[in-house]
């Protein structure tokens, strides 16, 4: 049974404002939030000069179980996700076996229940060939439907337009369809031609080139043609253009079939840093200019991108390393995004409510995830604790995924976790893991969307 808690005098952000006010916390939920309330024996906690913020949904995560647990395993990475802040993941269907069937979703259903720290949600992949199941997809316990039209880590790949067509005319009313947008035939005639012209050994820096800006704009605006033919819920995910913005509308969430995600490390780095980080940065789609970086940063204030996400995918550092052609694509960083986000608050990018509205409410609100993702009276207490005041150094030394590594070793970012609470457990505290395997199944209501 979780004990009750009273989280006296923090700045609480949520819901668009920032505001000084007591956080009762019982039976797993938020009961009450206001000022002077009494403690009757829940545990006081001191919270003058910290914020708390809802923990955060991270609506793209790969943490590799099953098949690839070299890299990763749910509780490996859900236990360093909690330790960032992020209380919720969805993850994506690209392990070994691929979540392409019921069973497979049950089976990973059945692993977080035993060992995953944060909430959890699991996306089911589109193959072209499973779109019967798909149709059933809003009765099943899938977060959503998550669809790769370029390639990247596994074999989940449908380029071929009739394929596509029928994966999205196979998609229920009621369900988001997560997409992967670069044009996979333009990107390996790119690849040919700068190995016909430069030999194998390709420098990293050619990465934005290949996988360029025209390749994400093509499939991003194929993906959205069919969206709209066939009226699908489309979200598409990790936008690294600022030519793809153009394609997204602002405005408020709920009226949007079309919406965006940004992740962190496009946020981040630039084309620029190929130099000095190499392989450790090669992800897809690849980090493009400063230009772009300057854009989607734009977007997130603007309305154009309504989630901020991760894109977690950890890979051994003896895979980030080699030849560019066999260096894997994706970049751990979910224990970090919190930090990276409040620093980028720091640098006048985004006002923490942008923080809670983009990572918490809005990837809530997006899949229809039940009384999560905001601090209010009656949704469960997801709760990260901050000091704004403080530093945190990343460092290899000290990382919590299987991996070992981050892209971000030896940065100082902006705040310190202080404390987090995973439906009203108390998950992190001083630093350390203090209660694991916590996590419970997120729950969707999609009742209003049929
Ligand atoms: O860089 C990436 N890595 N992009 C993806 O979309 C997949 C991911 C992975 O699974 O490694």
């Amino acid at each position: 049974m979780a004990a009750s808690y009273l989280l006296r005098g923090a700045q609480v952000v949520s819901d668009g404002v920032q505001r000084q006010a007591d956080v009762k916390i019982a039976e797993g939920r938020i009961k009450q939030v206001g000022t002077d309330l009494a403690a009757n024996g829940a545990k006081t906690i001191d919270c003058a000069g910290l914020h708390l913020l809802p923990g955060l949904i991270d609506d793209q995560v790969h943490f590799r179980e099953p098949g690839l647990e070299h890299k990763a395993t749910i509780a490996s990475e859900s236990a360093a996700a909690v330790r960032g802040g992020v209380t919720s993941f969805l993850e994506m269907p690209n392990t070994s076996p691929a979540t392409i069937t019921a069973e497979a979703l049950d089976s990973k259903l059945a692993q977080a229940a035993r060992t995953s720290c944060a909430n959890y949600g699991f996306y089911l992949g589109a193959t072209g060939e499973n779109c019967q199941m798909l149709r059933r997809a809003a009765q099943m316990p899938a977060c959503g439907i998550k669809v790769f039209l370029g390639s990247s880590t596994g074999d989940l790949l449908v380029a071929d337009e009739e394929k596509l067509e029928k994966v999205f005319a196979a998609i229920p009313a009621g369900m988001v369809l997560a997409a992967h947008c670069e044009d996979d035939e333009r990107i390996r005639t790119r690849l040919a031609a700068h190995i016909a012209e430069h030999g194998e050994q390709l420098p990293m820096s050619l990465h934005p080139q290949i996988r360029d800006h025209e390749s994400c704009l093509a499939a991003s605006r194929l993906a959205i043609r069919l969206a709209k033919k066939h009226r699908v819920r489309l979200h598409i995910l990790h936008l690294t253009t600022a030519a793809e913005l153009d394609l997204f509308a602002t405005g408020s969430l709920a009226d949007k079939m079309i919406t965006g995600e940004a992740c962190v490390h496009h946020l981040w780095f630039c084309d620029q840093d190929y130099a000095r980080l190499g392989g450790l940065i090669k992800c897809n789609p690849a980090i493009k200019t400063d230009a772009d970086r300057r854009a989607l940063r734009a977007a997130l204030t603007g309305g154009q991108i309504d989630v901020l996400a991760t894109d977690h995918a950890p890979h051994l550092l003896a895979e980030k390393q080699g030849n560019y052609k066999d260096i894997a694509a994706g970049l751990p960083l979910v224990e970090h995004s919190l930090l990276m986000m409040l620093s980028l608050v720091r640098a006048g990018v985004l006002e923490l409510t942008d923080v809670a509205r983009l990572a918490a409410h809005n990837p809530a609100a997006l899949f229809d995830i039940k009384e999560r993702g905001h601090i209010r009276p009656g949704c469960f207490a997801d709760l990260v604790l901050v000091d704004l005041q403080a530093q945190t150094t990343v460092s290899n030394r000290d990382i919590h995924y299987k991996c070992g590594w981050s892209p971000l070793d030896q940065v100082q970012l902006a705040g310190r976790i202080e404390a987090v609470w995973v439906s009203g457990r108390l998950a992190v505290s001083g630093g350390e893991l203090a209660e694991d395997g916590i996590g419970l199944p997120l729950q969707y209501d999609r009742s209003g969307r049929s």
